[in-house]
């Protein structure tokens, strides 16, 4: 069978980054009848700074509601917060030992996060990968969406599955986990900056739509994105140097479900000022009733808890063996 699993930290506020990149294809694959499994992935959330107690809990309870209010259905798929099921973290142990210096020291994520002074991050944040990987491989699963910037992780995840297997003799034991990166919004960009990712760290509330943004505010950010003063292209190839056209061209075939292509067969030679407005309406329409169903769920945390709760029940059913498999492997006594 096939498994899915992926992950979001509750860092404070989805945007449509992660939300076309992620969170909607997370809905799709539970349409398509797979086992699904989806994670707000607490513990990730502690490596750069802590977010304060209250802060924590509160944005893993907003992350649970924003996939609830995507159309994630916590009786079809498995919604859980990782730090509830301690499989995780004791997988990554082994794993953490699986790995090599040579790989974590390649991860241009952690470099990234961790700036100049790297003496100063966490090993938390360094060792990130192999718990990324346990969260996969503690379900044995077989594929995941993710975003564009997750790739490198991903293979990280892969090689560890390879060498565990190798190591131990165990066949398949871990199967390699499939990137599942698709479609037109695998890395939407900042609103203001066609070069750089759009990101929830970014200064600029302009720079991003979050999923909490109402119409107006959705609808202004769309109409104030950086463009340069061309009109769109005829064609898809034309968008090539133009990476603030392109990326509103992206955004429009993922919201609206169609290929780029589609798109500038649509509105190919239009000016922005046509354009943008049609964007603005198609991103209110699909987005701006997620906000309202978040705070409507947002009122209950006591259900969101209680859904976290049975996530984390039927999600330890399935990791818990496979946690014992591998300690067997490893000739870990279990004699109680
Ligand atoms: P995180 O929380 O940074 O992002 C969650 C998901 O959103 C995607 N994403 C984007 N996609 C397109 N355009 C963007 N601008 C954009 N920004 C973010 C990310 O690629 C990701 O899929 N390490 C992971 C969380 C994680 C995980 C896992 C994922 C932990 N364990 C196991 C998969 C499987 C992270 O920090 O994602």
């Amino acid at each position: 069978t096939q498994r899915v699993f992926s992950g979001v930290q509750p860092t404070g506020g989805l945007t449509l980054g992660n939300y076309l990149g992620a969170v909607k294809r997370f809905v799709e694959l539970q349409e398509r009848d797979w086992e699904t499994i989806y994670c707000v992935v607490d513990l990730h959330a502690v490596t750069v700074t802590w977010p304060g107690r209250e802060k924590m809990a509160a944005a893993t309870r907003e992350l649970a509601a924003a996939f609830i209010a995507c159309g994630l259905d916590p009786k079809r798929s498995i919604l859980f917060n990782q730090s509830q099921v301690p499989a995780h973290t004791q997988l990554a142990w082994v794993f953490n030992c699986v790995a090599r210096l040579g790989w974590a020291n390649r991860m241009t994520q952690f470099k990234d996060k961790a700036g100049k002074n790297a003496e100063k991050a966490s090993i938390g944040l360094y060792t990130y990968p192999a718990l990324m990987a346990a969260d996969i491989l503690a379900y044995q699963a077989t594929h995941v969406p993710v975003g564009e910037d997750q790739k490198q992780h991903l293979e990280f995840a892969r090689d560890i599955a390879a060498k565990f297997n190798l190591d131990f003799d165990a066949l398949d034991f871990f199967p390699l986990p499939e990137p599942l990166i698709e479609g037109a919004a695998t890395r939407v960009m900042s609103l203001r900056d066609g070069t750089k990712k759009m990101s929830k760290s970014d200064p600029s509330d302009m720079s991003r739509i979050n999923l909490t943004d109402d119409a107006d505010t959705i609808a202004r950010k769309i109409r104030k994105a950086k463009t340069d003063p061309e009109p769109l292209p005829e064609t898809l190839e034309g968008l090539e140097e133009r990476p603030e056209a392109r990326n509103l061209v992206n955004i429009y075939a993922a919201l609206a479900e169609v290929t780029p292509g589609a798109v500038m067969a649509e509105h190919g030679g239009q000016p922005f000022s046509a354009f943008k407005p049609a964007l603005a309406d198609l991103a209110v329409e699909k987005l701006s009733h997620i906000g309202t169903k978040m705070s409507e769920l947002m009122a209950d945390p006591a259900e969101i808890d209680r859904i976290l709760g049975d996530g984390a029940d039927r999600a330890a059913a399935i990791a818990e063996p496979v946690l014992d498999k591998t300690y067997e492997l490893l000739g870990f006594i279990r004699s109680r």
